[in-house]
């Protein structure tokens, strides 16, 4: 729960996972291993519902996810349904099964802005993290017609082992894409990065060299390109403050009508979810036990609880906390202070040549 007196602000995005449906295979898919099926997703009707429900709330930008979101027929009205509501609206898209025709229907509809995904700078290498042929040549000409329909187009790069030497080359490929943003997303290992770990972890010799890297290329670019980095936690001696804080800026929407936290609050199974079917996304917002089991401080431990980071980090990542130690209300063991931390340097050095692709 919130700590006495202190007010709770609304919410300024949504991630609206529209269905777990997808053509690519990424082993480092942030969904979770089980995924909701078809006939479990919410209708049209009631994601125009959330989506007024949102904006009274006080959301300011819904980032329309999946999965592959153009996996929905119903993506154009969707997303008029957001844009009709007043919200900023952003696809988050692999590239695939969004045609040009699409894309003039989701102009009309309102949507205001396009992330693509890309996985390597290489075809070859591309395609084989996809898990798809061909998925590198539609995601670069999908590109020139985002760009050519006057959309900002941000190109987002998850990065793992065996793209981590092309960061430059990305950021190279994203000016010559005409984006706008490059997101360098170094790998999160929840969902199937968690199973991959051992096949995406780079060294720490390759993490210190991105970073510096990104550096780099900010001084050389700025001005063209901005470039974004999600830094990868394991090497780091504080954890990031995950999500902003737990149920304070925003909140996920899963394909079957579940309001999380975070996109893998799923993964703590003491946590009770409340759906959009039963509950208005305010009432969730306050009132669900998911929401409130980590706001304020009360639920820390030792050595957050009396900790001075506690009100910049929030613990860390409550996901990663149980994932790594079994106990959501540990210190993420990503900090130096944790008596978890050493389980790092073990897992960090687990080396295996290959990724299972996601199913
Ligand atoms: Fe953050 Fe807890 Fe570590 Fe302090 S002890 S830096 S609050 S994770
Ligand atoms: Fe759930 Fe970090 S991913 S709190």
């Amino acid at each position: 729960m919130l700590d006495p007196g202190s007010v709770l602000p609304p919410p300024a995005g949504m991630l609206a996972e529209l269905t777990h449906r997808c053509p690519l295979a990424c082993p480092y898919c942030s969904n979770p291993l089980a995924l909701d099926p078809k006939a479990s997703e919410l209708d049209t009707a009631t994601w125009a519902r959330v989506m007024q429900e949102a904006a009274a709330l006080g959301v300011l930008h819904v980032h329309l996810s999946g999965g592959e979101p153009a996996a929905r027929l119903d993506l154009p009205e969707i997303t008029r349904a957001a844009h009709e509501a007043g919200l900023y609206t952003n696809l988050i898209t692999s590239g695939i099964g969004v045609t040009s025709q699409k894309l003039d229907t989701l102009k009309d509809a309102g949507l205001d802005h396009i992330q693509i995904s890309m996985q390597d700078v290489d075809e070859a290498s591309a395609d084989r993290i996809a898990g798809y042929q061909g998925a590198f040549k539609r995601k670069r000409a999908l590109a020139e017609e985002v760009v050519k329909r006057g959309f900002p187009l941000t190109i987002n790069a998850v990065i793992h082992r065996a793209n981590i030497e092309n960061i430059a080359g990305l950021v190279e490929m994203a000016l010559a894409m005409h984006a706008s943003r490059v997101e360098i997303a170094h790998a999160q290992y929840y969902g199937w990065a968690l199973k991959n770990r051992a096949a995406l972890m780079p060294s720490r010799e390759q993490v210190d060299h991105a970073v510096a890297e990104v550096e780099r290329l900010r001084a050389t670019h700025r001005g063209q390109i901005v470039i974004d980095a999600i830094v990868p936690d394991y090497y780091a001696r504080f954890p990031k403050p995950c999500m902003g804080g737990w149920g304070r800026r925003s909140l996920n929407v899963t394909p079957a009508g579940r309001v999380l936290p975070c996109h893998a609050a799923e993964v703590i199974p003491s946590l009770e979810f409340w759906s959009v079917r039963d509950h208005s996304l305010e009432d969730i917002w306050r009132n669900s036990p998911a929401f409130n089991a980590f706001r304020g401080e009360e639920w820390m431990q030792e050595p957050c609880r009396s900790c001075a980071r506690r009100d910049q980090d929030f613990g860390g990542c409550r996901c990663q906390a149980f994932l790594l130690t079994g106990n959501a209300r540990a210190a993420d063991p990503v900090c130096h202070l944790s008596p978890d931390h050493g389980l790092l340097a073990d897992f960090v050095e687990e080396r295996e040549p290959e990724y299972a692709y996601r199913a």
